[in-house]
């Protein structure tokens, strides 16, 4: 339904994971989403129940097609949620373009109205580490010489860098937020929940030695509307949620769903990276035939994740639920979707 006032808010992205639980649970006011293909947003159920939603059709690398549109008159914050979410180095080009260029052209839109840009980042900026229980805050320096050679975290890195810059050049307000994994219900494309379906199907190959950083879904939705709220919000937050070793993880989820037994090969660290070269030599169809794993999911998986905050709780009340409600409402999900039985 279109809405009734003129939207304050413009959200990017609102057709994927995050977006569907802001815009389901969380924003009550009227709302302009920016949308690749209106015909696939109105036939998705969970779309057509919302209310007081101005859908503009538009792609983020041709702003020339949407940011002039008269429903975004009024529009005082962009959250820019939009990303193209790949791990594999064959998409580094994709992912430049979407995820630098595409929040680049968010932000020029932001800075002709005056209007505050929020720029959903990851963690995989800063809390990514070479060894256990490492922890990264606000304020803590960039990861670059560990993310360099994986394309979407670094090219958030650089978006984070190019839109500091111009924030700065233009005197826009603009604030990063850092979640790492979200997981959760309703993850309709199937985005972070694969690591989860994964155990459920028996299809993970091997223990992996590195850990994981991981955070509901509706908790970050519920921490973004809040900075929505906010007159005056920092610059940065961080959302966490909880660093687990990948075999706690897996553990949990197997656990969790009535006893799934877990794959006994546990290569180590040195020998995953000769693995992920070899893969990384193959060309990218072969892999894709034979469904072997990214050469870049073997090594994050080598890697260990951290993750905190000094301002979340107080500025955003972001408490996040215990992790094992997080992760028995994504199985159940999965399960009432007829992803797992
Ligand atoms: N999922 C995670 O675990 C995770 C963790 C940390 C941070 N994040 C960040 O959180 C944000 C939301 O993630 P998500 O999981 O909700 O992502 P998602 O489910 O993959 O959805 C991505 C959204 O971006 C839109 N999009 C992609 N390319 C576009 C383009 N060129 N023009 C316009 N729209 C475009 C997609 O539009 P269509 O509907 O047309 O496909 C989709 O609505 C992203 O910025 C992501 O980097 C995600």
């Amino acid at each position: 339904m279109a809405a009734s006032l003129e939207p304050r808010i413009l959200v990017t992205g609102a057709g994927g994971f995050l977006g569907r639980h802001l815009l389901e649970s969380e924003l009550r006011e009227p709302v302009a989403v920016l949308v690749r293909d209106p015909k696939a947003w109105q036939s998705q159920p969970w779309a057509q129940s919302l209310r007081e939603i101005e859908l503009i059709e538009g792609r983020l690398e041709a702003p020339e097609r949407w940011a002039a549109h008269p429903a975004l008159r009024e529009v005082e914050q962009v959250l820019h949620l939009a990303a193209y979410v790949s791990h594999s180095r064959s998409d580094a080009e994709h992912s430049y373009r979407t995820n630098v260029g595409g929040s680049l052209n968010a932000f020029d839109f932001a800075a002709q109205r005056q209007a505050r840009m929020i720029f959903v980042s990851t963690s995989g900026t800063v809390g990514c580490f070479h060894s256990a229980d490492e922890i990264a805050y606000e304020d803590a320096p960039d990861c670059e010489a560990i993310i360099q050679h994986w394309p979407y975290y670094a090219s958030k890195l650089e978006a984070e860098r190019r839109l500091r810059a111009r924030a700065r050049e233009h005197d826009i307000p603009l604030v990063i937020v850092r979640p790492p994994v979200l997981l959760g219900p309703r993850d309709h494309r199937l985005r972070s929940s694969g690591h989860v379906l994964r155990v459920l199907e028996n299809r993970l190959p091997c223990r992996l030695p590195g850990g994981i950083a991981f955070v509901d879904v509706r908790d970050v939705a519920s921490a973004l509307a809040r900075l929505l709220q906010l007159p005056a919000p920092r610059p940065l937050y961080h959302l966490p949620g909880f660093h687990w070793p990948l075999d706690r993880f897996f553990e949990t989820i197997a656990e969790l769903a009535g006893g799934r037994s877990l794959p006994s090969l546990r290569p180590s660290a040195p020998l995953l990276r000769r693995l992920a070269r070899g893969l990384g030599a193959l060309p990218r169809q072969w892999r894709d035939r034979l469904s072997l794993p990214d050469p870049v999911l073997l090594e994050m998986g080598s890697a260990f994740w951290g993750l905190g905050s000094h301002h979340a709780r107080e500025d955003l009340a972001h408490a996040p639920r215990p992790a094992r409600e997080t992760l028995t409402d994504t199985l159940s999900w999965l399960r009432a979707e007829g992803h797992a039985h």
